[in-house]
């Protein structure tokens, strides 16, 4: 149930990443349905030329940028302004995935995944920035993946999406200041990128086609971006009609009396099996202070009133 206020985008400008297709182009579709300019980026021509001439048909507006975010991230930003003159929102979409083992992955493709996901990403919002911060309300949404946590093949597109977390985990602590919220989604939908992943497996590949549709996904990255959400700074998972807030939480200490490397080998199953409830952390300050707990709770204690987000400036 809503509380019946409608997610209004009048007057705002987003820029979608990687929109010609896929989870970007229903991102694209709903920001322009409730009202936002959108310039769908996408490195196809063709693609983000149908998906603007389905918005406009649509009665929306939106206008096709096909530069490549890796490397033209600047380019985007300069098309977006000479189009509306403003800019507002920013969806890092655009992602590749290129499978294979690290040990025989050529690094071209290791790197070129990088560049698209992250380095995209960071000089997108970069070029953005002092754009959202004029904004008055900008808005910034990421986007990680479950892959995240690792598969083997999948070593590039892991830790170019670990990389997207972190740093938008830190990018929202500076947004704070400036009036720029930052948000990260883990999407999980029915997409031809999906659907190469999924190929070999009908009945997965069924249920994301029938109950993980883009459109689901669309709705909660239009509640992230709008400018009256307060949400800012998590890390979401999305699927279907379900999110939730991820963090990085810690198990039990595991403390050694003997500090050595034997007195570590002697603790080894602890350390591999380990069980009991969980430490959630948000920021950096929170897990160095629970470090300091655990070694000297007089320093911790005197360093609680410090902001977390704040530790380093
Ligand atoms: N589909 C899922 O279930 C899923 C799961 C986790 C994460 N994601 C992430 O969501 C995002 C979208 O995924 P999707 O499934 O819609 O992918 P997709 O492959 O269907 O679409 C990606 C689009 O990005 C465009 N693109 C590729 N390189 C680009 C570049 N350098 N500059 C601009 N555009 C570029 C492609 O042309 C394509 O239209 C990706 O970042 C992906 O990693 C998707």
């Amino acid at each position: 149930m809503s509380n019946g206020k409608e997610l209004n985008f009048d007057g705002r400008v987003a820029i979608i990443t990687g929109a010609g297709q896929g989870l970007g182009r229903h991102y694209a579709m709903e920001l322009a349905a409730r009202g936002s300019r959108v310039v769908v980026n996408d490195v196809s021509p063709l693609k983000a030329q149908a998906v603007v001439d389905e918005i406009v048909s649509a009665g929306g507006q939106a206008v096709a940028d096909v530069h490549d975010v890796a490397s033209q991230a600047q380019s985007i930003v300069d098309s977006t302004l000479e189009a509306y003159r403003q800019l507002d929102i920013v969806v890092n979409n655009a992602g590749i995935m290129r499978e294979g083992l690290f040990c025989e992955q050529p690094m071209e493709d290791f790197w070129r995944v990088f560049d698209v996901s992250f380095r995209g990403s960071v000089e997108l919002t970069r070029a953005a920035w002092p754009h959202l911060v004029s904004s008055g309300s900008g808005r910034v949404v990421l986007v990680s993946s479950n892959g995240l946590l690792g598969a083997a093949g999948v070593t590039a597109y892991a830790a170019a999406k670990a990389a997207i977390w972190s740093f938008g985990n830190t990018l929202a602590m500076e947004g704070t200041r400036v009036g720029v919220h930052v948000s990260t989604i883990m999407p999980t939908a029915w997409t031809p990128m999906s659907a190469a992943s999924w190929a070999g497996r009908p009945e997965v590949a069924s249920v994301f086609r029938d109950k993980m549709v883009p459109d689901d996904v669309a709705a909660f990255v239009a509640f992230l971006a709008h400018q009256d959400t307060s949400l800012h700074g998590g890390l979401f998972q999305i699927a279907g009609g379900n999110a939730a807030r991820l963090v990085l939480s810690r198990f039990p200490r595991v403390a050694v009396p003997d500090r050595t490397a034997e007195g570590w080998a002697g603790a080894a199953s602890r350390l591999e099996e380990p069980s009991g409830e969980l430490q959630p952390f948000f920021a950096t300050a929170d897990h160095l202070f629970d470090e300091l707990a655990a070694i000297d709770p007089a320093v911790a204690d005197s360093l609680r009133d410090i902001p977390a987000a704040d530790l380093f400036t």
